[in-house]
């Protein structure tokens, strides 16, 4: 199966609140988005395509291996992965969608959905539980609920998708719609999205004190 990797870079941090953009941002003198490549080249996605913002290719490129491609993100995730997509050539069996934004995602976690797509899945993300009390409030910040959480899972990347699927979707989808992920999109466009299990080291930088929990973990 000829699998082609998509790294979502092209977003600027803003809850990160560095002076770069979020994926230039060192873990152990790294750039995120260095960290994220290796994840699906360790897991056996070699040809990667990466998407960063417009004014910052020269700095991607820099730090990048010669060998990834880079384009142009859009103001959106979406147009930003709608935009690495349009990169990818056709002879291409399956597409897997990261985010920079998650370092220390394992390799198997890529292999996994590797695996759960040469199995026939057309759509697959890597899931957690929720493993907080999870509520409901009104505009007042009162509880209105408890949700039943053993149904609720946390979507993480890479995600995976047959090819036809992620590019079809992508066409049917409006041009300014914003959805937070890609299975959100094949799902919008009538695709099943199976599951395999996520890895809590995949977890996203958002905030500083997620980039400090990852510090940690390199520095053991
Ligand atoms: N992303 C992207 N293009 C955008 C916005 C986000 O490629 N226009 C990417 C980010 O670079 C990141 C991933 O999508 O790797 C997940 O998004 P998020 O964590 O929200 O990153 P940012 O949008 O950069 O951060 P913030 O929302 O705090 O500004
Ligand atoms: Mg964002």
């Amino acid at each position: 199966m000829h699998a082609v990797g998509i790294v979502a870079a092209a977003g600027s941090g803003l809850r990160l609140g560095a002076d770069r953009p979020k994926a230039l941002v060192p873990l152990a003198d790294r750039p995120l988005v260095c960290w994220a490549v290796d994840t699906l080249r360790d897991g056996g996605v070699a040809d990667v395509v990466v998407a960063v913002p417009g004014d910052e290719l020269s700095a991607f490129a820099t730090v990048l291996p010669l060998d990834v491609r880079l384009v142009v993100g859009g103001s959106t995730r979406t147009a930003s992965v709608r935009a690495a997509l349009a990169a990818v050539g056709t002879g291409v069996d399956a597409v897997l969608v990261h985010d920079a934004a998650r370092p220390l995602t394992p390799p198997d976690l890529v292999v996994r959905v590797l695996e759960a797509l040469s199995a026939g899945a057309r759509a697959v993300v890597p899931v957690l539980p929720v493993v907080d009390t999870t509520v409901v409030v009104d505009d007042d910040g009162g509880v209105a609920d408890t949700v039943d959480r053993s149904v609720l899972r946390r979507v993480q990347t890479p995600q995976g998708f047959a090819r036809d699927a992620l590019v079809d979707a992508y066409a049917w989808l409006p041009p300014d719609a914003e959805l937070t992920d890609d299975a959100a999109v094949v799902r919008a466009a009538g695709v099943p999205v199976a599951t395999v299990a996520g890895d809590e080291r995949g977890a996203k930088v958002t905030v500083p004190h997620d980039l400090a929990l990852a510090e940690l973990q390199v520095s053991r």
